[in-house]
């Protein structure tokens, strides 16, 4: 590899954790900083506190030798020639990001520089961001030349956020001097070159020798935008097919299918067209509110990210009225859950819609019993186990005895289900899909009532004389 370089990274949690394995990954030292003890002596231990593919792998690998965690972010300052911000940057309630983490990280970056150091905006900022970081190193008395500030956003999706690094579509920089630039490029060195993928050990992804990711140097005001201007249009593709997946449901048409004939136009793509219960998440609604609100900020109405925030609420209350259209009344009715993290593949509950709808059904009286093969512990925390609220071990247990089952996000294995099992383990077999995990003939074929998102007979009404006459389940005599 080219030659390392020391960094410190400002925040050990999705992104900051995943960039500082990936940096020491491709030759880097890395001193992953914290404020979180408890969270730093768990890293120290070899615990890993968020699921991620392959990040297990690359702590194991580099701990103790590329990678160092501290909560003392001034050792770590004056070790590091470039120290990333990767500290959280929630939505305030005006719907405005709080940038107060990253105003006091970049006070205490600025209390311990010694040297010339570049500070890199890893999180998701918005635009002036950039500005604000070197007006406060330089009120902390730190001389203009002795630092500078550039923008590194990321890309990643919670899940795949190692391969996404890694492998990436794009490597985007943002940086006002040459110095900061130089940096920059060559702390990437290793993936645009192509040489890591020469590695032995390589994490595997789409990337090649001959096929590395592109480096695209901009201004810092520009690296900002492409960031929340990357989210906000994911987040526009979902609430349109979403918008579009209720007009099929109306007009009798399948939007799985409309959503491959608009995916074939290469100028659109067929990614993020999948219709669901709407998306969620710690980045897309946070950064889509964020970006509206940069927009007013700087005198421009964004209307067309409110109405995407707007179909994205609705998606979830009409998923949860289709839900009362197959049970009639909820009271006491038992209902099966797969999936409580916002979206399979993570353990992450943040922004979930599975919660939304969850909670929306604890409130009407429902019992649930609920399944998700890693987000368990964090949903316990939120809604703790009582008279109405189980977790079960799989998606059996949790469909055991059950008026109807739901599935609310997409791990692989809830499209794996075994159907006949499935059937008689249901007390009634009503299923109501919130990510068109199956295919709506194969379900009735199987016997299922099966409601799903933007799919013929996804919104029938259930009249068990006029439309459909269940068979008892398999194991119980006629009622
Ligand atoms: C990050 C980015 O902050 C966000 O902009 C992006 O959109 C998603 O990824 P995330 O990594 O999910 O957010 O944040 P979080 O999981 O909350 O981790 C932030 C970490 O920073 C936490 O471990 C927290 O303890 C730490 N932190 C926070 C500090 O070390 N210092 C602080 O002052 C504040
Ligand atoms: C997103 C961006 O993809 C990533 O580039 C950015 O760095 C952080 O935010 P993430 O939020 O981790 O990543 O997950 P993503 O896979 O983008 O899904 C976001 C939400 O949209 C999830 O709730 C997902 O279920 C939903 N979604 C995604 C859909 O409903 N339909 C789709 O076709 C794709």
């Amino acid at each position: 590899m080219s030659q390392p370089i020391s960094i410190a990274i400002v925040g050990s949690g999705y992104v900051g954790l995943v960039a500082a394995a990936c940096f020491a990954e491709i030759g880097h030292h890395v001193i992953c900083v914290d404020n979180d003890e408890a969270k730093v002596q768990t890293l120290r231990e070899g615990g890993i506190p968020i699921h991620e593919d392959y990040l297990p792998e690359l702590l194991n690998r580099h701990r103790g030798k590329l990678v160092e965690f501290t909560a003392d972010l001034r050792a770590a300052t004056k070790a590091a020639q470039a120290i990333f911000i990767a500290v959280g940057t929630p939505q305030s309630r005006a719907g405005s990001a709080d940038l107060s983490y990253v105003d006091a990280v970049a006070s205490e970056i600025a209390r311990s520089i010694d040297s010339y150091k570049i500070i890199v905006e890893k999180s998701t900022v918005p635009v002036y961001t950039n500005e604000w970081i070197r007006r406060v190193v330089e009120r902390n008395g730190v001389p203009r030349d002795l630092f500078d500030v550039a923008s590194n956003p990321e890309f990643l999706r919670e899940g795949t956020a190692v391969v996404d690094f890694l492998h990436a579509d794009r490597i985007v920089i943002g940086a006002a001097t040459e110095r900061s630039a130089e940096l920059l490029k060559r702390l990437y060195l290793p993936l645009t070159s192509g040489e890591y993928y020469r590695t032995a050990n390589a994490v595997p992804g789409p990337r090649a020798q001959a096929d590395p990711p592109p480096i695209l140097l901009t201004s810092t005001k520009a690296a900002e935008i492409i960031k929340h201007a990357s989210n906000a249009l994911l987040a526009t593709k979902i609430s349109f097919i979403n918008v579009v997946a209720n007009i099929c449901e109306a007009a009798g048409a399948d939007v799985e299918e409309v959503a491959r004939g608009i995916g074939m136009d290469s100028r659109i793509g067929p990614k993020f067209l999948r219709a669901g219960v709407g998306y969620g998440g710690s980045c897309f609604p946070k950064d889509v509110a964020a970006f509206r609100h940069v927009a007013e900020q700087v005198g421009v109405d964004f209307g067309l990210l409110r109405e995407v925030e707007k179909i994205n609420e609705e998606q979830k209350l009409r998923f949860f009225q289709k839900i009362r259209s197959a049970l009639w009344t909820f009271r006491g009715k038992r209902i099966g859950v797969l999936g409580l993290a916002f979206k399979g593949g993570t353990d992450d509950i943040r922004e979930s819609p599975a919660l939304d709808i969850v909670q929306r059904l604890l409130n009407e009286g429902c019992v649930i019993s609920a399944y998700d093969p890693a987000a368990e512990e964090r949903s316990r925390e939120v809604i703790p186990v009582g008279p109405q609220m189980q977790y079960a071990k799989d998606p059996y247990e949790a469909a055991q005895d059950a008026d109807a089952l739901l599935i609310l996000n997409d791990w692989q294995e809830f499209a794996e289900l075994d159907l006949a099992r499935l059937r008689y383990t249901l007390r009634y077999p009503i299923v109501i899909d919130g990510r068109n995990l199956y295919d709506p003939t194969g379900m009735t074929e199987n016997g299922f009532i099966y409601l799903s998102v933007g799919r013929p007979g996804s919104s029938q009404t259930l009249d068990p004389v006029a439309t459909h006459y269940l068979p008892p389940p398999r194991g119980r005599a006629k009622a």
